[in-house]
């Protein structure tokens, strides 16, 4: 069967020349609805002792703990571990950027008495129009925070107007993205308490810690509302977005961007990128015990539907890109449809949909599901039903 309303090319797979696996011996990928084998997802809603989840304290104090246990165990490690305290260093403040509409600061936020210690750089705009604390989008980007103004990705301008403020950081200050970058990682805070190879963590890991720490900026920020931060990612940036919604409830939201495999994929489908081609080219992305899993995806205790189910019953938006076959935007669909009874026992709506919508149509429910013409970006179309899916369910707080 084809895929409805996903396009066959272009994506950010190995078909097009990069070095996703070309010259190697991985397995090509698979781009063909038939050559997906059939499997069974591991249970939501059943403990690890067989019993069936029907309460939210069944979820709360059962199901929530053991999911979250076996992602660490199996998939991501253990986070490096909360400092106690967190100093803010501010270095400029414009009331005017933007025309007047934003003040713009740059801080810095360090988690050491150490001046060498590791430290992270934020860029934060909050509208100056705003009657109160704000909501925020809280992000990591790839290539640096001067970057960011100019670009497509962040619409500074658009989200400002909307009545949101934006803090953003490079994620290379958390964790260099390259096997060895765990010596130069926020995993050094501790290196002295804890493992020292970087086996039981994950680069994955180290950037989910630092949307924990931009939510503790905006806890000691007055122009900010901590209880309406909302993390937002970009492809391996949107696995972090996840995971680190996983690992800290005070995070509003998560909105995840073609995170693909390793993110909000099932990886059970085998569709396009896969754990063996993951694995092999970012090893440090994920913990040392993921590499058995290479090519025995069955074997995996977990499934990514089981990931997005731990941010219910807050809001997540899952947004796929019709030609991106490489993060295997059918995969992620499936994979909230089957997140979304976790959204129902805790009383909420969870997907809206049980079929795969129609490109360019999002659906806006509290676990929300859109799929974008086009390639593996971000871009503004992406953030208009950012924006509108936080305008029903974070802004005004919608119960349902
Ligand atoms: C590669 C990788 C993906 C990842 C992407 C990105 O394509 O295989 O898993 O999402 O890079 O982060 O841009």
């Amino acid at each position: 069967m084809a895929l409805a309303g996903c396009d066959s090319s272009g994506s950010s797979g190995p078909e097009k020349g990069d070095d996703n696996g070309a010259g190697t011996d991985l397995p090509p990928p698979i781009y063909s609805e038939s050559a997906v084998p059939e499997y069974t997802l591991p249970s939501l809603l059943t403990t690890a002792d067989g019993d069936s989840v029907t309460t939210p304290s069944d979820w709360w104090n059962q199901r929530r703990p053991q999911l979250l246990r076996r992602f660490r165990a199996h998939v991501y490690g253990h986070l490096p571990p909360t400092p106690p305290t967190v100093r803010i260093e501010h270095h400029s403040s414009d009331p005017s950027a933007l025309d007047s509409t934003a003040l713009r600061r740059h801080v810095t936020l360090h988690f050491t008495d150490r001046p060498e210690g590791p430290a992270l750089d934020l860029l934060v705009f909050v509208p100056t129009e705003a009657e109160g604390p704000v909501p925020i989008f809280a992000g990591l980007n790839a290539r640096g925070n001067h970057t960011v103004l100019p670009s497509d990705d962040w619409p500074v301008r658009t989200i400002i107007d909307r009545g949101y403020g934006l803090v953003v950081a490079h994620y290379g200050d958390l964790f260099p993205d390259r096997p060895e970058g765990f010596n130069e990682s926020v995993y050094q805070i501790h290196a002295a308490e804890h493992d020292t190879t970087g086996r039981t963590g994950s680069a994955l890991s180290a950037w989910a810690w630092g949307f924990h720490r931009m939510v503790d900026y905006a806890a000691q920020t007055d122009a900010i509302d901590a209880d309406r931060v909302i993390a937002v990612g970009h492809s391996r940036l949107g696995k972090a977005a996840l995971w680190a919604g996983a690992t800290d409830r005070r995070l509003a939201a998560v909105v995840d961007n073609a995170s693909g495999c390793g993110g909000s994929a099932l990886f059970r489908r085998r569709y396009g990128e896969r754990i063996v081609h993951i694995d092999t080219r970012f090893p440090h992305w994920f913990r040392d015990r993921f590499s058995q899993y290479r090519e025995n995806e069955s074997a995996l205790p977990v499934d990514q539907h089981q990931l997005l189910a731990l941010m219910a019953p807050r809001p997540v938006l899952v947004s796929a890109k019709t030609q991106d076959r490489w993060a295997d935007p059918k995969g992620m669909f499936v994979s909230i449809k089957h997140a979304s009874p976790a959204w129902t026992v805790l009383g909420h709506q969870g997907l809206a949909t049980r079929t795969l919508p129609m490109p360019d149509a999002p659906v806006l429910s509290r676990a929300g599901y859109h799929l974008r013409s086009g390639e593996h970006t971000l871009n503004l179309v992406d953030w208009g039903v950012f924006l509108d899916h936080a305008d029903r369910h974070v802004r005004s707080s919608d119960p349902s």
